[in-house]
């Protein structure tokens, strides 16, 4: 089998940190690891099979002659849009975890499990891009369904993890809740979020937009067409709540007029579909919460009820863990099916 050389630029954050944890665990075919960040923590170590490598810092010409195949970026937006091209001219394709390049009409916006067939468009740019965590879990649940009954409309709200805002976010709820046991709490000034998010929700992730959504949302509803190459109606409320990581969301889902749901068969469509779990199960307490899929690799779904009012309405609430299924799996099982797209070339 062949091997790789795989570079991670934020290598030591904490998709970053998930990203070599994931490799190791889907047995990916690593060659050489170049772990990539700051100069802050250049010169540090992290583990991979037992090895301590070297974290260099991310400069211009750090890929030049390192014969890097694949580059997964998750350090930032910014970051991305100023070093992605030296890593694609170093001859990488990028896999791309910020929002940076989402909605490039040229760079193919992939969930392996939804439109694997997109990534042939890799060659366009040499990137290709990974959704935003929230849009990931979604479209999981939303594709089989849209294949069942055809979505004429999506209404999401989102209960999402500190994890969302990086180490730093979880480092904060950690913090304003050994601030609260110790009675200081009011004393503690919140940075990673708006607010304090300890026993706290805040209605509000990302930069406010004109139209009275926040960025968050919009990525929500621009992403999820433009990965299910649909033109549905998408409303979304993002919500931050005090759980280390895991998001959660609950998912209205109208179909066509004619159409009148039958629950068992949605939640049959929904067993069927790749790494998809169905909960549900609530006289017995069963459905997924964010312990149920921290640190897997699995999007679950529950609460699969039909609406009270209306035959073409569906409600479901779905949990993945933001780290691994938002980013750091999804990001390797793209480069899984780059490989085979490649090696069928
Ligand atoms: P560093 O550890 O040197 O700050 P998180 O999302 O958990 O906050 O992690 C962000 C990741 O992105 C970290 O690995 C961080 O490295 C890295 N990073 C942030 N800014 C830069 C930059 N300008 N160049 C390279 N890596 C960066």
């Amino acid at each position: 089998m062949s091997k790789y050389n795989v570079a991670i630029v934020g290598a030591t954050g904490a998709v970053g940190e998930e990203l070599v944890r994931v490799l190791e665990d889907l047995e990916f075919p690593v060659a050489d690891l170049l772990p990539l960040a700051s100069a802050r923590s250049a010169g540090g170590h992290i583990e991979f099979k037992g090895k301590n490598i070297l974290v260099e810092e991310l400069t211009e010409n750090i890929f030049e002659g390192r014969d890097i195949d694949i580059a997964f970026f998750s350090a930032g937006g910014s970051v991305s849009a100023k070093y992605a091209k030296y890593a694609v001219e170093a001859g990488a394709v990028v896999i791309d975890n910020t929002s940076h390049f989402r909605m490039d009409p040229k760079v193919p916006l992939v969930v392996p499990e939804v439109n694997p067939e997109d990534i042939v468009h890799w060659c366009d740019t040499g990137i290709i891009a990974n959704p935003n965590c929230s849009t990931i879990q979604m479209v999981q649940l939303l594709k089989p369904l849209h294949d069942l009954y055809g979505i004429k409309r999506v209404d999401v709200s989102t209960y999402q993890a500190a994890s969302g805002a990086g180490k730093e976010g979880m480092e904060e709820l950690v913090k304003e809740m050994q601030a609260f046991f110790a009675f200081k709490l009011d004393e503690y000034k919140a940075e990673a979020f708006v607010h304090q998010i300890a026993l706290n929700v805040i209605p509000h992730i990302d930069v406010p937009q004109p139209n009275g959504y926040t960025k968050e949302e919009m990525k929500m509803i621009d992403e999820t067409n433009k990965i299910m190459h649909s033109d549905f109606a998408v409303s979304a409320t993002c919500v931050r709540v005090p759980v280390l990581r895991s998001h959660s969301e609950s998912i209205t889902i109208t179909f066509a007029d004619n159409v009148v749901v039958d629950v068992d068969k949605a939640r049959a469509v929904l067993g069927d579909f790749e790494n998809v779990v169905v909960m549900d199960d609530i006289e017995n307490n069963e459905y997924p919460m964010p312990i149920t899929s921290t640190d897997t690799d699995l999007t679950f779904v529950g609460r699969i009820r039909k609406d009270l009012y209306a035959d073409n309405i569906l409600h479901i609430w779905g949990v993945a863990d933001q780290i691994r299924v938002g980013a750091a799996t999804n990001s390797i099982r793209i480069a899984q099916k780059w490989i085979k797209s490649e090696e069928y070339n």
